[in-house]
């Protein structure tokens, strides 16, 4: 990057990192996404619960192979694959089951003491804020309080959630998310910015530094005596990349974060009455009521999975909207993601009349 991005980046982290509450130790970069934000995180942690694996590799590295990463049972695939990634293997992820959709703390706080009793080593749990099936969020306060007792690093996979940290009425949903150790945000989600804008936050920056210990002379010049070196490569995968940081600068400076906010809560208040309409309807049932701007659903009458499938295919391919489709507790459901804040009751009523009428052609 250049100096201008390199400073202006920064810039934007600070704002990041202290919207999320993170002390002044925190260091993060932006990065593609969320999926390379989680990666990022969760590199993080491996290297501070075991020092080595960077520079010796997991295989050499004492009891790096005992390594468990805890993740919520509805976590984007991405943080499963982490573990492969990392050299862990896909083998060392365990699923927290659900409560309500969201991850139970109790059965954590079980989970990690089993896992320890049989000599693994829980390194990680990562929670999400925001899940990508319903967009709920995993109770982030109890689950940093069963990793504080257990000594294990929190990672919040916030890619579509943290951005709720900017409206005052919606935080209350993220609280505990000051509490992690690393967090994946994504203002190219609930922030609006083009792609691609993630970003990885990590409270203490020492372990992020570590994650990717490294010496590139060409690059990275780090003066002696400096505290914290200027040089971003440090802390990313990648080298060459884009000036993201710009957009999300020049939003905030023009628009403010009192204008997405706004954003966010438009959608999340369409979501609440989609969900009211659903709730009315003698044809339709909700999945769940909503805490963020996704909403799963079903057309009733009951004619199985098959049908909610055929009708989303249909409804999409008929031009009249775009609604995706997941499986909730092994049934087909029908789903949206309201992105759109002019979206009006309207809108609604259009998306599910139409529904209806793709519905009544399927036998
Ligand atoms: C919760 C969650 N985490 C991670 C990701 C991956 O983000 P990206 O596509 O920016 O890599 C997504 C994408 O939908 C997501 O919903």
């Amino acid at each position: 990057m250049s100096p201008t991005g390199t400073v202006v980046e920064a810039q934007v982290m600070r704002w990041l990192v202290d919207a999320a509450g993170f002390p002044a130790t925190a260091e993060g970069t932006l990065v593609s996404g969320g999926s390379v934000a989680n990666l990022t995180g969760l590199l993080a942690a491996r290297e501070a619960r075991f020092p080595g694996s960077w520079t010796d590799g997991v295989a050499r590295t004492p009891d790096a192979e005992r390594a468990v990463l805890l993740v919520s049972g509805h976590s984007h695939y991405s943080v499963e694959r982490t573990a492969g990634l990392m050299g862990l293997g896909s083998e060392a992820v365990v699923s927290i089951p659900d409560r309500g959709g969201k991850m139970d703390p109790a059965a954590l706080d079980d989970a990690l003491g089993v896992l320890k009793r049989e000599g693994r080593i829980p390194f990680a749990v990562s929670a999400t804020a925001g899940s990508t099936a319903t967009g709920l969020f995993d109770p982030l306060d109890e689950v940093a309080d069963v990793c504080a007792r257990h000594g294990v690093w929190m990672h919040v996979d916030g890619a579509h959630g943290a951005s709720f940290l900017i409206s005052e009425p919606l935080r209350h949903l993220v609280r505990g998310i000051e509490r992690a150790d690393s967090i994946a945000w994504d203002p190219h989600k609930m922030m609006w910015m083009p792609m691609s804008t993630g970003a990885v936050l990590v409270r203490d920056g020492r372990h992020l530094n570590a994650a990717f210990r490294q010496k590139a002379p060409y690059l990275f010049h780090a003066r002696p005596g400096e505290e914290r070196s200027w040089d971003a490569g440090r802390m990313t995968l990648q080298c060459s990349r884009r000036f993201d940081a710009l957009k999300l600068w020049v939003s905030l400076r023009h628009y403010g974060a009192d204008h997405f906010a706004e954003l966010l809560e438009t959608t999340v208040r369409n979501t609440h009455s989609l969900h009211a309409k659903l709730a009315a309807a003698p044809d339709f049932e909700p999945m769940h009521a909503p805490e963020s701007n996704i909403l799963c659903f079903r057309h009733l009458p009951e004619r199985g999975d098959g049908f909610q499938a055929e009708l989303r295919r249909r409804y999409n391919e008929s031009g009249a909207g775009w609604i995706t489709t997941t499986v909730l507790d092994g049934r087909r459901v029908l789903r949206v993601t309201l992105m759109n804040p002019h979206s009006t009751g309207e809108h609604l009523d259009r998306l599910l009349d139409g529904l209806r009428e793709v519905g009544r052609g399927i036998e």
